[in-house]
């Protein structure tokens, strides 16, 4: 896995990694893992299957069988779980809310790290999430960790889900995220936390063009397409 090349985005909910890292993985031509999506689908099955979000045990089982397909297209992903089309099911904030929770319990977290590895596959991968650069991928060649502040992402937030024409209020979006950030922060097992060798960036007040641009010269894109 050292061998492949390596770009981990980390950060809040909201923070518009996701969006930069689709645009990087598709500039690169690289693999893209957007590894709140694979919280999110255990989180659904659990839900599914009706398992109190407490069980650590019974959704780490969860986990280890989910049987789902990551397709690209164009400038989207289509997440199936299996072989239903899932992508808006878990765009909801209150799947976001029981991913979060389910996030928490370690036998989780270990379930979906070797199912998270496998996507390092050549020429490159991007790696969105939240502990990308201090647990699943420590090696990375370049650790980025974008932030912004709560209220901006509460209203970048709150706009994807009304283009999703998902019903969604303001005030409600904005608490969520507050109290999202709070369980991601203070869990005792891999905590959204820059690695150490990451480079910050606070994305507040900047247009998703202005980020990509200065990520672009930040990671020398070009010496990774040579690696490639
Ligand atoms: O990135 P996202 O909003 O889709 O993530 C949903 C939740 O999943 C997030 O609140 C915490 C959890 N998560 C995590 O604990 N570790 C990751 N690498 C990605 C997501």
């Amino acid at each position: 896995m050292h061998n492949i090349p390596i770009i981990t985005l980390d950060g809040p909910s909201g923070s518009g990694k996701g969006t930069i890292s689709k645009l990087i993985a598709k500039h690169l031509n690289w693999h893209l893992l957007d590894s709140g999506a694979l919280y999110r689908l255990v989180a659904l099955v659990a839900e599914q299957h009706r398992i109190n979000l407490t069980n650590g045990a019974a959704i780490a089982a969860v986990a280890v069988h989910l049987d789902v397909q990551f397709n690209t297209l164009d400038d989207t992903v289509q997440i199936v779980l299996e072989g239903e089309d899932v992508t808006l099911a878990i765009s909801s904030e209150q799947c976001a809310m029981n991913a979060s929770r389910i996030a928490t319990h370690v036998l989780v977290r270990k379930a979906l790290k070797a199912r998270q590895r496998a996507f390092a596959k050549s020429p490159g991968l991007v790696a969105d999430g939240r502990d990308m650069g201090t647990v699943i991928f420590p090696h990375a060649h370049l650790k980025i960790f974008l932030t912004a502040s709560a209220e901006e992402r509460a209203n970048r937030r709150y706009k994807q889900l009304k283009n999703n024409s998902i019903n969604a209020s303001l005030p409600d979006v904005l608490a969520d995220i507050k109290q999202r950030d709070e369980r991601d922060l203070s869990r005792s097992i891999a905590p959204l936390k820059p690695a150490q060798d990451a480079t910050l960036l606070d994305c507040t007040g900047m247009s998703i063009s202005e980020v990509f641009a200065q990520l672009r010269s930040l990671i020398k894109i070009q010496d990774f397409k040579t690696q490639g």
